[in-house]
């Protein structure tokens, strides 16, 4: 059977959605799996990579949907190979962009022309551990609880407004691996979600502020505990 989306009208009155990547693509990947169901409010349209030879690409084929690589070796600039970009998304529509492990600084000029329609995923609980290496800095800084976060883009490096959050347990024998893939399989279910909550106007920007129209949480009480609380300790 083959896995790509027929164009129903009701794909058509989805938020389109464009995918920017620069490697193995497992995110956009979780975001095309949730686009599948009918009721799901945002269609994964395009995806676009600087990468050649990124991972991605093969599941975005695969997907049937329309992928571009716009190698950033190839140009002389920075600000070259963004308007470029620029001039590629542009000539799509899309009402959202989301960055799934886009490995390229945004210039403020992108950021500001895109304001509210960018989100990305990054592997920690923002505002720790921005940048690069998060699993092995959270390791190293002894926290016991990591995890993901989903946030609309601004012009600081790993910044913006916060959608959606999810935290896992660091474990006693963890390795930089071991927790790392604990953290990215929150990420899959957390990206769809988070996108999910933006496309059908459950979260939305109000100036500099998020808000949510069902702040409903997940667990009890809204917190995960690591290391685990004895059931009903701590409740009167
Ligand atoms: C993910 O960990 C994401 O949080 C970060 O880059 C990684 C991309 O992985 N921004 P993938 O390409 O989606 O598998």
């Amino acid at each position: 059977m083959s896995d790509i989306r027929p164009e129903t009208k009701q794909a058509q009155a989805r938020k389109k959605v464009l995918v920017l990547f620069s490697g193995r693509g497992s995110n956009m990947a979780s975001l095309i799996a949730a686009s599948m169901a009918a009721d799901y409010p945002a269609i994964i349209t395009h995806a676009i990579t600087n990468v050649p030879d990124a991972g991605g690409l093969e599941i975005a084929e695969r997907h049937g949907i329309s992928s571009k690589v716009l190698d950033h070796k190839e140009f002389d600039t920075r600000e070259a190979h963004e308007q470029a970009l620029v001039e590629l998304i542009n000539a799509e529509k899309p009402d959202l962009i989301c960055l799934a492990g886009y490995m390229r600084i945004l210039t403020d000029k992108f950021v500001k022309q895109y304001r509210g329609k960018i989100l990305n995923i990054h592997p920690s609980l923002l505002p720790a551990f921005k940048g690069v290496d998060t699993h092995h800095r959270a390791r190293l800084a002894g926290v016991r609880i990591h995890g993901a976060s989903v946030h609309f883009v601004d012009e600081t490096l790993d910044g913006g407004q916060i959608i959606a959050q999810a935290a896992v347990p660091v474990e006693q024998n963890d390795d930089d691996e071991s927790l790392g893939a604990r953290v990215l399989e929150a990420e899959h279910r957390l990206y769809p979600h988070a996108l999910e909550l933006v496309a059908s106007g459950k979260v939305r920007l109000s100036g500099s502020r998020i808000v949510v129209s069902n702040s409903n949480k997940s667990t009890m009480g809204g917190t995960l505990f690591s290391p685990s609380i004895e059931a009903k300790k701590y409740i009167r």
